[in-house]
């Protein structure tokens, strides 16, 4: 099967988790890693399975990936799975990441794309959008902050990366 997992990816965090699944594909399989800039709709028809990745942005999947999405033709032979990292905390993941499922699905729903499913994670936010994550999240509640960001700042962690390792075992094995 041959497979390609293509991502975007601002600050590295997304990059990681499709190293890990990239890894995954390529021990049995025929797998390429791409980034998202590197790539257009057309290239993934030359796939049979693409891992479509994604930093989330204000609450959804970035604008790079969106535009491939949206570029994608009717029923394409390849089957898609998606992933994303985020920066939210367990409370806040509808608000702030969860269009980044609700785009993929309806991605594949109007495209008529297999969708097989999506694995997400947190990701250490860049220093401008903890300022923001700071004052719009916490409203300068700095005890709730620093609880927060002690924990995000180690995501993507091994284990995070591990869980994207059996993402990509169980994808492939239902492809
Ligand atoms: C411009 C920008 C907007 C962001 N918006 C959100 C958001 O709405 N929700 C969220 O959970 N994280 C948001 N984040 C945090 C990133 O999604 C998170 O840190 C992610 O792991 C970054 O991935 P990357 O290192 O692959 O770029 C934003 C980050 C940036 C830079």
């Amino acid at each position: 099967m041959k497979t390609l997992v293509a991502y975007y990816s601002q600050t590295g965090n997304t990059e990681k988790v499709a190293r890990a699944i990239y890894e995954e594909a390529s021990r049995d399989h025929e797998a390429y890693l791409e980034k998202i800039e590197d790539i257009t709709a057309d290239t993934l028809n030359e796939y049979d399975l693409v891992f479509l990745g994604s930093a989330c942005h204000s609450s959804d999947l970035a604008t790079p990936v969106k535009e491939v999405l949206d570029a994608i033709s009717d029923s394409p032979k390849f089957k898609l799975a998606g992933f994303f990292t985020h920066a939210t905390s367990s409370g806040g993941f509808n608000k702030w990441a969860s269009k980044c499922v609700l785009s993929f699905q309806e991605a594949s729903r109007v495209k008529k794309i297999t969708f097989i499913g999506y694995y997400n994670c947190q990701g250490v936010p860049a220093p401008l959008i903890q300022e923001f994550i700071k004052s719009e999240v916490f409203g300068d509640s700095l005890a709730d902050w620093e609880g927060y960001f002690e924990e995000v700042r180690k995501h993507p962690s091994l284990e995070d990366l591990q869980k994207a390792r059996e993402f990509a075992r169980r994808t492939i094995s239902h492809a």
